[in-house]
Protein backbone atom coordinates (compact mmCIF):
# COMPACT_ATOMS: atom_id res chain seq x y z
CA UNK A 1 0.00 0.00 0.00
CA UNK A 2 1.37 3.13 -0.91
CA UNK A 3 2.08 6.19 1.97
CA UNK A 4 -0.87 8.16 0.68
CA UNK A 5 -3.50 5.67 0.34
CA UNK A 6 -2.08 4.44 3.99
CA UNK A 7 -2.62 8.28 5.32
CA UNK A 8 -5.78 8.46 3.45
CA UNK A 9 -6.94 5.27 5.15
CA UNK A 10 -5.43 6.42 8.81
CA UNK A 11 -7.36 9.47 8.63
CA UNK A 12 -10.45 7.68 8.12
CA UNK A 13 -10.36 5.14 10.44
CA UNK A 14 -9.53 7.89 12.95
CA UNK A 15 -12.95 10.13 12.05
CA UNK A 16 -14.32 7.07 12.13
CA UNK A 17 -13.39 6.22 15.62
CA UNK A 18 -13.30 9.55 17.26
CA UNK A 19 -16.62 10.46 15.25
CA UNK A 20 -17.93 7.74 16.76
CA UNK A 21 -17.34 7.72 20.42
CA UNK A 22 -17.56 11.99 20.48
CA UNK A 23 -21.89 10.66 19.62
CA UNK A 24 -21.42 7.87 21.74
CA UNK A 25 -24.97 7.17 23.92
CA UNK A 26 -25.13 5.53 26.79
CA UNK A 27 -27.13 2.04 26.21
CA UNK A 28 -28.66 -0.42 28.71
CA UNK A 29 -26.96 -3.45 26.41
CA UNK A 30 -23.01 -1.62 27.23
CA UNK A 31 -21.54 -4.17 28.48
CA UNK A 32 -23.27 -7.27 27.09
CA UNK A 33 -19.98 -8.30 25.35
CA UNK A 34 -17.52 -7.29 28.19
CA UNK A 35 -19.46 -7.91 31.17
CA UNK A 36 -22.62 -9.34 30.74
CA UNK A 37 -22.84 -9.93 34.52
CA UNK A 38 -21.92 -6.69 36.06
CA UNK A 39 -25.65 -6.14 36.83
CA UNK A 40 -25.93 -9.23 38.76
CA UNK A 41 -22.89 -8.97 40.37
CA UNK A 42 -23.57 -5.54 41.84
CA UNK A 43 -27.13 -6.21 42.77
CA UNK A 44 -25.72 -9.48 44.65
CA UNK A 45 -23.29 -7.50 46.91
CA UNK A 46 -26.38 -5.27 47.12
CA UNK A 47 -28.17 -7.65 48.15
CA UNK A 48 -26.19 -8.84 50.77
CA UNK A 49 -24.91 -5.71 52.14
CA UNK A 50 -28.98 -4.81 52.69
CA UNK A 51 -29.36 -7.71 55.16
CA UNK A 52 -27.18 -6.13 57.51
CA UNK A 53 -27.05 -2.47 57.03
CA UNK A 54 -30.62 -2.25 55.55
CA UNK A 55 -30.32 1.59 55.09
CA UNK A 56 -27.52 1.23 52.48
CA UNK A 57 -29.69 1.16 49.41
CA UNK A 58 -31.08 4.55 50.29
CA UNK A 59 -27.16 5.71 50.64
CA UNK A 60 -26.29 4.65 47.61
CA UNK A 61 -29.18 6.03 45.77
CA UNK A 62 -27.88 9.33 47.26
CA UNK A 63 -24.57 8.90 45.63
CA UNK A 64 -25.69 8.27 42.82
CA UNK A 65 -27.47 11.67 42.52
CA UNK A 66 -24.58 13.61 43.48
CA UNK A 67 -22.83 11.75 40.76
CA UNK A 68 -24.92 12.81 38.20
CA UNK A 69 -25.10 16.09 39.76
CA UNK A 70 -21.53 16.59 40.11
CA UNK A 71 -19.57 13.13 38.77
CA UNK A 72 -16.73 14.13 41.47
CA UNK A 73 -17.01 11.96 44.64
CA UNK A 74 -14.60 14.75 46.36
CA UNK A 75 -17.53 16.71 47.63
CA UNK A 76 -17.64 18.47 50.98
CA UNK A 77 -20.92 17.80 51.31
CA UNK A 78 -20.38 14.11 50.45
CA UNK A 79 -17.39 13.50 52.40
CA UNK A 80 -19.29 14.63 55.80
CA UNK A 81 -22.60 13.03 55.64
CA UNK A 82 -22.11 10.41 52.72
CA UNK A 83 -22.32 6.86 53.56
CA UNK A 84 -21.86 3.97 50.65
CA UNK A 85 -18.23 4.23 49.57
CA UNK A 86 -16.91 0.48 50.95
CA UNK A 87 -19.93 -0.82 49.57
CA UNK A 88 -18.75 0.88 46.05
CA UNK A 89 -15.72 -0.73 46.74
CA UNK A 90 -16.90 -4.25 47.50
CA UNK A 91 -18.99 -3.77 44.32
CA UNK A 92 -16.24 -2.27 42.28
CA UNK A 93 -14.07 -5.02 43.81
CA UNK A 94 -16.20 -7.92 43.16
CA UNK A 95 -17.18 -6.84 38.68
CA UNK A 96 -12.90 -6.42 38.62
CA UNK A 97 -12.31 -10.12 39.29
CA UNK A 98 -14.66 -10.85 36.35
CA UNK A 99 -13.82 -7.82 34.05
CA UNK A 100 -10.86 -6.04 34.76
CA UNK A 101 -10.73 -2.42 34.44
CA UNK A 102 -13.90 -2.57 32.00
CA UNK A 103 -16.94 -0.92 34.26
CA UNK A 104 -16.95 2.42 35.43
CA UNK A 105 -17.77 3.57 39.30
CA UNK A 106 -20.05 5.74 37.89
CA UNK A 107 -21.87 2.86 36.37
CA UNK A 108 -21.56 0.90 39.36
CA UNK A 109 -23.71 3.65 41.07
CA UNK A 110 -26.59 3.87 38.43
CA UNK A 111 -27.05 -0.33 38.57
CA UNK A 112 -26.25 -0.03 42.47
CA UNK A 113 -29.54 2.61 42.65
CA UNK A 114 -31.81 0.69 40.10
CA UNK A 115 -31.60 -2.58 41.94
CA UNK A 116 -31.71 -0.51 45.71
CA UNK A 117 -35.09 1.07 44.81
CA UNK A 118 -36.63 -2.29 42.92
CA UNK A 119 -35.20 -3.90 45.93
CA UNK A 120 -36.86 -1.77 48.66
CA UNK A 121 -40.26 -2.27 46.49
CA UNK A 122 -39.91 0.96 44.06
CA UNK A 123 -39.75 0.18 40.37
CA UNK A 124 -37.56 -1.02 37.96
CA UNK A 125 -36.29 -0.04 34.90
CA UNK A 126 -33.29 -0.61 32.06
CA UNK A 127 -30.50 1.10 33.52
CA UNK A 128 -28.50 3.21 30.65
CA UNK A 129 -24.65 2.33 30.98
CA UNK A 130 -21.24 3.65 29.10
CA UNK A 131 -20.90 6.21 31.66
CA UNK A 132 -16.62 6.98 32.61
CA UNK A 133 -15.52 8.63 35.22
CA UNK A 134 -14.01 12.00 35.57
CA UNK A 135 -10.03 12.61 35.87
CA UNK A 136 -10.47 15.81 37.83
CA UNK A 137 -12.94 16.67 40.77
CA UNK A 138 -13.50 20.23 41.84
CA UNK A 139 -14.84 20.57 45.54
CA UNK A 140 -16.20 24.47 44.86
CA UNK A 141 -17.88 23.42 41.64
CA UNK A 142 -19.58 20.19 43.46
CA UNK A 143 -20.60 22.25 46.77
CA UNK A 144 -22.50 24.97 44.37
CA UNK A 145 -24.35 22.45 42.33
CA UNK A 146 -25.78 20.20 44.86
CA UNK A 147 -28.75 21.47 47.06
CA UNK A 148 -28.88 21.59 50.71
CA UNK A 149 -32.50 20.84 52.98
CA UNK A 150 -33.10 24.45 53.89
CA UNK A 151 -33.19 25.64 50.30
CA UNK A 152 -35.72 27.45 48.51
CA UNK A 153 -38.10 25.76 46.28
CA UNK A 154 -37.23 28.61 43.49
CA UNK A 155 -33.08 27.69 43.82
CA UNK A 156 -33.79 24.29 43.71
CA UNK A 157 -35.58 24.35 40.95
CA UNK A 158 -32.91 26.49 38.73
CA UNK A 159 -29.88 23.80 40.37
CA UNK A 160 -32.18 21.00 37.97
CA UNK A 161 -33.05 23.16 35.49
CA UNK A 162 -29.28 23.51 34.66
CA UNK A 163 -28.86 20.04 33.36
CA UNK A 164 -32.31 20.08 31.63
CA UNK A 165 -34.30 19.08 34.64
CA UNK A 166 -37.70 19.90 34.99
CA UNK A 167 -40.48 20.51 38.32
CA UNK A 168 -41.57 17.57 37.43
CA UNK A 169 -38.70 15.78 37.89
CA UNK A 170 -37.91 17.64 41.06
CA UNK A 171 -40.94 16.49 42.27
CA UNK A 172 -40.71 12.59 41.23
CA UNK A 173 -36.94 12.37 42.04
CA UNK A 174 -37.34 13.62 45.91
CA UNK A 175 -39.52 10.79 46.32
CA UNK A 176 -36.26 9.13 46.80
CA UNK A 177 -36.42 10.64 50.46
CA UNK A 178 -38.94 7.96 50.71
CA UNK A 179 -36.24 5.84 52.30
CA UNK A 180 -33.30 6.42 54.36
CA UNK A 181 -32.10 9.12 56.87
CA UNK A 182 -30.89 12.59 57.51
CA UNK A 183 -29.15 14.13 60.09
CA UNK A 184 -31.03 16.02 62.91
CA UNK A 185 -29.02 19.30 62.86
CA UNK A 186 -29.47 20.26 59.06
CA UNK A 187 -33.56 20.27 60.42
CA UNK A 188 -32.94 22.53 64.22
CA UNK A 189 -34.01 26.04 62.97
CA UNK A 190 -37.15 24.42 61.56
CA UNK A 191 -37.83 22.03 65.44
CA UNK A 192 -37.18 25.51 67.52
CA UNK A 193 -35.90 29.00 65.64
CA UNK A 194 -37.25 28.83 61.69
CA UNK A 195 -35.73 31.56 59.78
CA UNK A 196 -34.89 33.84 63.14
CA UNK A 197 -38.63 33.77 64.59
CA UNK A 198 -38.12 31.99 67.69
CA UNK A 199 -40.49 29.45 66.46
CA UNK A 200 -40.98 26.08 64.78
CA UNK A 201 -41.46 26.13 60.97
CA UNK A 202 -45.22 26.65 60.99
CA UNK A 203 -45.44 24.44 57.93
CA UNK A 204 -44.46 20.80 59.92
CA UNK A 205 -47.33 19.16 61.37
CA UNK A 206 -47.43 18.88 65.48
CA UNK A 207 -47.39 15.28 65.58
CA UNK A 208 -43.93 15.40 63.49
CA UNK A 209 -42.45 18.31 65.11
CA UNK A 210 -42.93 16.26 68.76
CA UNK A 211 -41.65 13.16 67.60
CA UNK A 212 -38.82 14.94 66.01
CA UNK A 213 -37.68 17.15 68.58
CA UNK A 214 -37.88 14.20 70.52
CA UNK A 215 -35.92 11.83 68.53
CA UNK A 216 -33.25 14.49 68.01
CA UNK A 217 -32.88 15.67 70.55
CA UNK A 218 -29.91 13.08 71.32
CA UNK A 219 -26.09 14.90 69.78
CA UNK A 220 -25.54 13.41 66.68
CA UNK A 221 -29.16 12.11 65.92
CA UNK A 222 -29.97 11.28 62.70
CA UNK A 223 -34.28 10.94 61.38
CA UNK A 224 -35.95 9.05 59.56
CA UNK A 225 -37.03 10.69 55.95
CA UNK A 226 -40.17 8.74 55.91
CA UNK A 227 -41.58 8.12 59.28
CA UNK A 228 -44.44 6.03 58.23
CA UNK A 229 -42.80 3.10 55.75
CA UNK A 230 -39.31 4.13 56.20
CA UNK A 231 -37.39 0.80 54.93
CA UNK A 232 -40.19 0.59 51.76
CA UNK A 233 -39.70 2.59 48.34
CA UNK A 234 -43.36 3.68 47.97
CA UNK A 235 -45.70 6.65 47.42
CA UNK A 236 -45.91 7.55 51.33
CA UNK A 237 -43.49 10.47 50.84
CA UNK A 238 -46.12 12.47 49.14
CA UNK A 239 -48.86 11.93 51.84
CA UNK A 240 -46.37 12.93 54.22
CA UNK A 241 -46.09 16.19 52.57
CA UNK A 242 -49.69 16.44 52.71
CA UNK A 243 -49.60 16.08 56.63
CA UNK A 244 -47.18 18.03 57.21
CA UNK A 245 -44.71 15.74 57.78
CA UNK A 246 -42.12 16.36 55.41
CA UNK A 247 -38.00 16.21 57.09
CA UNK A 248 -36.50 18.84 55.60
CA UNK A 249 -37.66 21.98 54.01
CA UNK A 250 -36.84 21.19 50.44
CA UNK A 251 -39.06 18.61 50.94
CA UNK A 252 -42.38 19.72 53.12
CA UNK A 253 -42.15 23.20 50.64
CA UNK A 254 -43.24 20.66 47.68
CA UNK A 255 -46.91 20.77 49.35
CA UNK A 256 -46.40 23.87 51.40
CA UNK A 257 -46.20 26.51 49.03
CA UNK A 258 -47.96 28.67 46.50
CA UNK A 259 -46.80 27.52 43.23
CA UNK A 260 -49.79 25.38 42.29
CA UNK A 261 -48.17 22.95 39.46
CA UNK A 262 -45.60 21.63 42.57
CA UNK A 263 -48.90 21.05 44.93
CA UNK A 264 -50.64 19.25 42.44
CA UNK A 265 -47.96 17.00 41.43
CA UNK A 266 -47.42 15.72 44.98
CA UNK A 267 -51.63 15.28 45.17
CA UNK A 268 -51.34 13.33 41.92
CA UNK A 269 -47.82 11.11 42.92
CA UNK A 270 -50.10 10.38 46.88
CA UNK A 271 -52.99 9.40 45.16
CA UNK A 272 -51.28 7.13 42.67
CA UNK A 273 -47.92 5.26 43.23
CA UNK A 274 -47.56 3.32 39.46
CA UNK A 275 -47.78 7.14 38.36
CA UNK A 276 -45.32 7.80 40.66
CA UNK A 277 -43.00 5.14 40.27
CA UNK A 278 -43.77 5.77 36.30
CA UNK A 279 -42.38 9.58 36.11
CA UNK A 280 -39.68 8.48 39.04
CA UNK A 281 -38.18 5.65 36.66
CA UNK A 282 -38.16 7.79 33.84
CA UNK A 283 -36.72 11.29 35.98
CA UNK A 284 -33.61 8.84 37.19
CA UNK A 285 -32.83 8.11 33.23
CA UNK A 286 -32.82 11.66 32.66
CA UNK A 287 -30.93 12.20 35.47
CA UNK A 288 -28.24 9.46 34.83
CA UNK A 289 -27.99 10.70 31.42
CA UNK A 290 -26.35 14.15 32.65
CA UNK A 291 -23.43 15.30 30.97
CA UNK A 292 -21.57 11.60 31.03
CA UNK A 293 -18.16 11.25 29.70
CA UNK A 294 -18.05 8.42 26.88
CA UNK A 295 -16.37 7.32 24.84
CA UNK A 296 -12.23 7.94 25.18
CA UNK A 297 -12.87 10.42 27.36
CA UNK A 298 -11.94 10.21 31.30
CA UNK A 299 -11.31 7.08 32.25
CA UNK A 300 -12.62 3.75 34.42
CA UNK A 301 -10.97 4.00 37.49
CA UNK A 302 -9.66 1.07 38.94
CA UNK A 303 -10.35 2.48 42.59
CA UNK A 304 -13.50 4.45 43.05
CA UNK A 305 -12.21 6.77 45.41
CA UNK A 306 -9.66 8.04 42.98
CA UNK A 307 -8.19 8.66 39.75
CA UNK A 308 -6.31 6.65 38.47
C1 LIG B 1 -34.42 18.14 45.54
C2 LIG B 1 -33.33 18.50 46.19
C3 LIG B 1 -32.71 17.65 47.26
C4 LIG B 1 -32.29 18.09 48.47
C5 LIG B 1 -32.34 19.52 48.97
C6 LIG B 1 -31.79 16.94 49.20
C7 LIG B 1 -31.25 16.99 50.46
C8 LIG B 1 -30.88 15.90 51.20
C9 LIG B 1 -30.31 15.97 52.52
C10 LIG B 1 -29.96 17.26 53.25
C11 LIG B 1 -30.14 14.69 52.96
C12 LIG B 1 -29.57 14.26 54.30
C13 LIG B 1 -28.07 14.40 54.29
C14 LIG B 1 -27.45 14.38 55.64
O1 LIG B 1 -27.98 13.79 56.59
O2 LIG B 1 -26.38 14.98 55.76
C15 LIG B 1 -30.62 13.81 51.93
C16 LIG B 1 -30.65 12.44 52.02
C17 LIG B 1 -31.04 11.62 50.97
N1 LIG B 1 -31.30 12.01 49.68
FE1 LIG B 1 -31.68 13.91 49.07
N2 LIG B 1 -31.92 15.82 48.43
C18 LIG B 1 -32.47 16.20 47.23
C19 LIG B 1 -32.72 15.38 46.15
C20 LIG B 1 -32.48 14.03 46.14
C21 LIG B 1 -32.53 13.20 44.96
C22 LIG B 1 -32.79 13.71 43.54
C23 LIG B 1 -32.28 11.93 45.37
C24 LIG B 1 -32.19 10.68 44.52
C25 LIG B 1 -32.88 10.49 43.43
C26 LIG B 1 -32.08 11.96 46.79
C27 LIG B 1 -31.88 10.86 47.60
C28 LIG B 1 -31.62 10.91 48.95
C29 LIG B 1 -31.61 9.74 49.81
C30 LIG B 1 -31.98 8.32 49.39
C31 LIG B 1 -31.22 10.18 51.08
C32 LIG B 1 -31.00 9.32 52.33
C33 LIG B 1 -29.58 8.80 52.32
C34 LIG B 1 -29.21 7.90 53.49
O3 LIG B 1 -30.06 7.44 54.23
O4 LIG B 1 -28.00 7.65 53.65
N3 LIG B 1 -32.17 13.25 47.23
N4 LIG B 1 -31.04 14.57 50.86
C1 LIG C 1 -13.80 25.15 40.41
O1 LIG C 1 -15.10 25.63 40.17
C2 LIG C 1 -15.26 26.99 40.48
C3 LIG C 1 -16.72 27.34 40.29
O2 LIG C 1 -17.18 27.00 39.03
C4 LIG C 1 -14.34 27.82 39.59
O3 LIG C 1 -14.49 29.20 39.92
C5 LIG C 1 -12.91 27.37 39.81
O4 LIG C 1 -12.06 28.05 38.91
C6 LIG C 1 -12.77 25.87 39.60
N1 LIG C 1 -11.43 25.43 39.98
C7 LIG C 1 -10.66 24.72 39.17
C8 LIG C 1 -9.33 24.31 39.74
O5 LIG C 1 -11.01 24.37 38.06
C1 LIG D 1 -52.45 5.90 37.68
O1 LIG D 1 -51.37 6.21 36.83
C2 LIG D 1 -51.20 5.27 35.78
C3 LIG D 1 -49.90 5.61 35.08
O2 LIG D 1 -49.85 6.95 34.68
C4 LIG D 1 -52.41 5.28 34.89
O3 LIG D 1 -52.25 4.35 33.84
C5 LIG D 1 -53.64 4.94 35.71
O4 LIG D 1 -54.79 5.07 34.92
C6 LIG D 1 -53.75 5.86 36.91
N1 LIG D 1 -54.80 5.37 37.79
C7 LIG D 1 -55.75 6.15 38.26
C8 LIG D 1 -56.73 5.53 39.17
O5 LIG D 1 -55.84 7.35 37.97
Amino acid sequence: MNLRRFSFLAILILLLAFGHESNAQLSPDYYSATCPDAATIVRNVLARTLQSYPRMGASLVRLHFHDCFVQEKGSISNARSSRGFNVVDNMKAAVERYCPGVVSCADILAIASEAAVSMAGGPSWDVQLGRRDRRVANITKANMRIPRGSESLQSIITKFAVFGLTLTDVVALSGAHTFGKGRCLIIRDRLYNFKGTGKPDPTLSLVRLKTLRKTCSVQGALANLDPVTNFKFDNQYYTNLQNGKGLFSSDQQLFSTNMASSVALVNRYSNNQTEFFVNFARSMIKMGNIMPLTGNRGEVRLNCRRVN
